[in-house]
């Protein structure tokens, strides 16, 4: 199994170089102990160009991006590999298969990585059997699913001896957004296309309900009878503009979308997720809260929310050191320690209790 050696640097190979790709990029190329080894795209026509260049860095890197991933891994030698390509298992399937049967680890914020078996027990028992037999470890995570409306709400829960209901509320800005998120948010259609979207599949609203409450229930050792998930426009009565869109009042600034899952015959985890682009253009305060009925209960509540882009790329990047200590195998974010942020170096980020491990080395 792969460790942290105090003396030489993580070696780091991203997939994808899109918005959250190229951050987990220059996150990267800015934390001591990591190294950045090589970047894969999808895109072939990325394939051959400096990434410096590519990623408008401002610097020539010396460090290609490259279209072959198999070619990349056997020329790297990438000890840790970040995934940021897609949200859906299937599709983040055929870059994770031939990284650990290599023996890289790899971090992945695919929404459906978050918590596998939400979408396919049968593809998650695969993932963990592959990583098994390869040696390396693989964890789902980001800013949601991965942490938010389910590993915080877990956390929080360890303070009770009794619960009944969890719910969460994520109130968040779509602004910074490109048009990929904005068209699966329905930003940007009249109220009756929004709602044909929904039924049709285009306005998908937010990805990984399922699998914050899979973690939740797993969790507390529920089991859920049945999940059902609403989505809901929000329509704008003022003109809102981002760099991506612009819309005229009547149109959708937004989804709400809520999920609500049924334990025991009652309601006992409760998801609630408007998103919207220029919330403040109509005075709403964006913002995360937490409530758990219990003994005791518990809220816990922060405005503005935690900045969903750039919490997910300090959430891959910090992930490292864990995956790197973890055992090999198929994890999430509530059974490996929780990351921290890796100020000092990626080493220091190793956990010893004991104070003294790595002494002698
Ligand atoms: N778990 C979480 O909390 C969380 C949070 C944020 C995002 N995510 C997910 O992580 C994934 C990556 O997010 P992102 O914001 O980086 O998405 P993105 O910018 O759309 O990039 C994702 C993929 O799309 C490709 N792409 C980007 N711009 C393109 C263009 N103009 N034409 C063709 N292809 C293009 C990129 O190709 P190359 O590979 O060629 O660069 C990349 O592989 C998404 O699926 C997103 O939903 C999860």
């Amino acid at each position: 199994m792969q460790r942290i050696s105090p003396r030489d640097p993580v070696r780091i190979l991203t997939l994808g170089t899109g918005q959250m790709g190229a951050g987990i990029i220059r996150a990267v190329l800015e934390t001591p102990g990591l190294e950045l080894v090589g970047s894969f795209a999808r895109r072939r026509e990325r394939a051959g160009l400096d990434l410096g260049q590519a990623l408008a860095l401002g610097r020539h890197l010396d460090l290609t991006i490259g279209s072959d991933l198999a070619q990349l891994v056997a020329g790297a030698r990438p000890q840790v590999a970040i995934q940021a390509t897609c949200s859906r298992l299937t599709d983040a399937l055929p870059e994770l298969e031939p990284l650990l049967e290599a023996g890289v680890s790899v971090v992945s914020i695919a929404e459906e990585m978050a918590w596998p078996a939400a979408s396919s027990p049968e593809l998650a028992a695969r993932l963990d059997r592959l990583a098994r037999a390869g040696g390396a470890a693989l964890l789902g995570t980001g800013v949601n699913p991965g942490f938010v409306l389910d590993l915080l709400p877990v956390a929080l829960s360890g303070v009770c001896t009794r619960v009944e209901r969890i719910s969460a509320t994520r109130v968040n800005d779509l602004s910074a957004y490109g048009p990929t998120v904005l068209a699966s948010q329905g930003v940007g259609l009249t109220p009756d296309a929004f709602r044909r979207g929904v039924d049709a599949g285009t306005v998908a609203g937010h990805f990984g309900f399922p699998q914050s409450i899979g973690m939740i229930a797993s969790a507390l050792g529920w089991e859920v009878e049945q999940i059902e998930e609403r989505r809901e426009p929000i329509v704008s009565s003022v003109e809102r503009e981002t760099l991506f869109i612009r819309i005229s009042p009547g149109q959708v600034a937004g989804c709400h979308h809520t999920a609500v899952a049924q334990v025991a015959g009652r309601e006992a985890i409760r998801l609630d997720h408007p998103q919207q682009i220029r919330p403040e253009l109509e005075g709403v305060a964006t913002g995360d809260t937490i409530e758990i009925r219990g003994a005791p209960g518990v809220r816990l509540s922060g405005s503005p929310e935690i900045a969903g882009a750039a919490a997910t790329i300090a959430l891959a990047v910090n992930a490292v050191p864990r995956v790197l200590e973890a055992a090999p195998g198929l994890h999430s974010m509530l059974d490996l320690p929780v990351p921290a942020a890796l100020p000092g170096a990626a080493h220091a980020a190793v956990l010893d209790p004991t104070g003294t491990r790595g002494r002698d080395e």
